[in-house]
């Protein structure tokens, strides 16, 4: 490993830790149509072993927990983990176990499971390259890897900006990837790409900032951000209220399915 991979595990670590239940009550992770379109797109079975990857506050794994066998939900955040489990146990939900693991070295053998998730995560990563070779390795022939993160406009200058707005928030947000970045990393990794979908999540700001806690001066520069953005990463982000009380903004997820080329039985 890399002394820049790890400190960039140790940074998210550390910033998950101190927020943890934060991420269970978030409406951002609880709510939103993209858990419905999750559920669609993996098509699970009721025989499935499922692993999710930076599980957090523990939405995915509790979406899916009903729908298959059994569910590994792993996070690099003990803290996290502990949060979710208090949250998923309270559902009553008995199918999913927890786990410290970092995303791109996965404590499992090959082949073991039949879908691994990862939802709003990915951007923290060292690199989503090795987390998505992980994920190859320890999915079944037949296996199917879920991916949902933020997604970047085509032009690199609007995407530098977004991705600097999104760190001055988040120190640990290491970086996100266009559509094409997207479909390539999971070509080359050995997944042909099955379907994708987009949607878009409204965040007021100081919400947003506070979940992370962020002072009254990052809240500023991040209202100051928006408001001077080029007319191009407005029109992306697509700002409002942002000479009023309650000032908030966008951002864009890709949801991306893939399955092992070759696999059998696929169409
Ligand atoms: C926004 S939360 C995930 C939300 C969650 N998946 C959901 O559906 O609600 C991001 C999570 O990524 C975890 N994380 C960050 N870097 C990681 C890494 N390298 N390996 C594993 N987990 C990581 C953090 O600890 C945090 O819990």
């Amino acid at each position: 490993m890399t002394d820049q991979s790890k400190k960039q595990k140790e940074l998210s670590q550390q910033r998950f830790s101190r927020v943890a239940d934060s991420y269970v009550t978030s409406q951002t992770h609880a709510k939103g149509e993209d858990l419905k379109f999750l559920l669609e797109m993996a098509d699970p079975q009721p025989n499935w072993y499922m692993l999710d990857v930076a599980t957090g506050g523990g939405h995915t794994a509790l979406l899916f927990a009903s729908h298959v066998n059994r569910v590994v939900a792993t996070d690099i955040s003990v803290n996290m983990l502990q949060s979710a489990e208090k949250f998923i146990r309270s559902k009553d939900i008995k199918n999913v176990t927890f786990e410290k693991a970092a995303a791109d070295q996965l404590p499992f053998r090959d082949q073991r499971f039949d879908l691994v998730t990862c939802r709003i995560a990915v951007h923290h990563f060292p690199s989503c390259r090795d987390f998505i070779n992980e994920a190859f390795r320890v999915l079944n022939p037949a296996g199917r890897l879920l991916i949902q993160d933020h997604v970047l406009p085509d032009s690199k200058a609007d995407g530098t900006f977004i991705d600097d707005f999104e760190r001055l928030r988040d120190p640990s947000h290491n970086r996100a990837f266009d559509c094409k970045e997207w479909q390539s990393m999971f070509t080359a990794a050995g997944f042909d790409v099955i379907e994708t979908r987009q949607v878009t999540k409204r965040h007021e700001l100081n919400a947003w900032a506070d979940r992370q806690g962020c002072s009254a001066d990052v809240k500023n520069e991040l209202l100051d951000r928006l408001k001077n953005g080029s007319p191009q990463v407005k029109g992306w982000m697509k700002p409002e209220g942002l000479d009023h009380d309650n000032p908030s903004f966008i951002n864009h997820h890709l949801l991306i399915l893939g399955q092992k080329k070759g696999s059998p039985g696929k169409d």
